[in-house]
């Protein structure tokens, strides 16, 4: 039985204080919650804020990048060292932002699974087509090529660790959210690859969270479908309320 996964791409929003008042009034508001996971990513200048205040909660924090070396002269980059002292868990790898606008490749992407995986956080592989890809019908292929390049070299004992977050970059923050069916179809596609390449155990155990346009109001029907495990979400994750609700679908 995989556990649901809620998790909040907070992407370049919200201070450091604006941060711990997020993450209180979750608190107040979500509790104990136990039958769903629940993450949140902040950005980076805001992970102490965000470990303190999600300190004896439910609430589990992320990283949204890192790096895939050690340590060394890469001005800019935060490596996976210090994401685990500022409390991570998990980060997102290869999310569609980073590949469109800051020229991700899914060599580099690749080597940061590595790292991650190394570093005992839980990667979060980010993978989705473009509207042009899915309007020239090649939406397998560009999954399965961003699966291929990105997992290239993973053991098995690697492959169960890790998420994959399938968010196609039409859905993302322009309120088009793909519809369960859809959704549903390229998720069985992906565990379907899964299963192929590596096991039943592999793809039956593997998380596949949707991401693109998650709200309070189309989460259920989503999270309804077989092969839908989770949700990665931006603009609903910014306000304690409205995030509340999404981790709350099941009540
Ligand atoms: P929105 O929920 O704002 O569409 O963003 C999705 C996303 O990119 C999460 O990583």
């Amino acid at each position: 039985m995989r556990k649901p996964l809620i998790a909040g791409n907070w992407k370049m929003f919200k201070t450091q204080a604006e941060t711990r008042d997020t993450l209180r009034r979750l608190d107040e508001l979500i509790g104990r919650l136990l039958e769903v996971e629940v993450l949140i990513c902040p950005p980076f200048t805001s992970l102490p804020a965000a470990r303190r205040a999600a300190a004896g909660t439910v609430i589990q924090i992320g990283a949204q990048n890192l790096h895939w070396e050690e340590k060394g002269a890469f001005t800019g980059e935060v490596s996976a060292a210090m994401l685990i002292d500022c409390g991570c868990s998990h980060v997102l790898v290869g999310h569609s932002e980073r590949r469109q606008l800051f020229g991700e490749d899914d060599a580099g992407i690749n080597r940061k699974l590595k790292k991650a995986l190394s570093s005992q956080l839980v990667p979060i592989l980010c993978v989705g087509e473009s509207l042009q890809e899915r309007e020239a019908e090649r939406v397998e292929e560009v999954i399965e090529g961003q699966l291929q390049q990105g997992l290239k070299g993973l053991t098995a004992q690697e492959i169960s660790r890790i998420i994959v977050a399938y968010e196609p970059v039409w859905a993302i923050g322009t309120g088009k959210t793909a519809t369960p069916e859809i959704a549903q179809q390229v998720h069985a596609m992906i565990r379907g690859w899964f299963e192929g390449k590596y096991s039943s155990v592999a793809a039956d155990g593997l998380r596949i969270l949707y991401g693109g346009s998650v709200k309070p109001g189309n989460v259920s029907g989503l999270m309804a479908q077989p092969d839908i495990d989770g949700a990665l979400v931006g603009g609903a994750s910014l306000e304690a309320e409205s995030f509340a609700a999404l981790v709350s679908y099941q009540r």
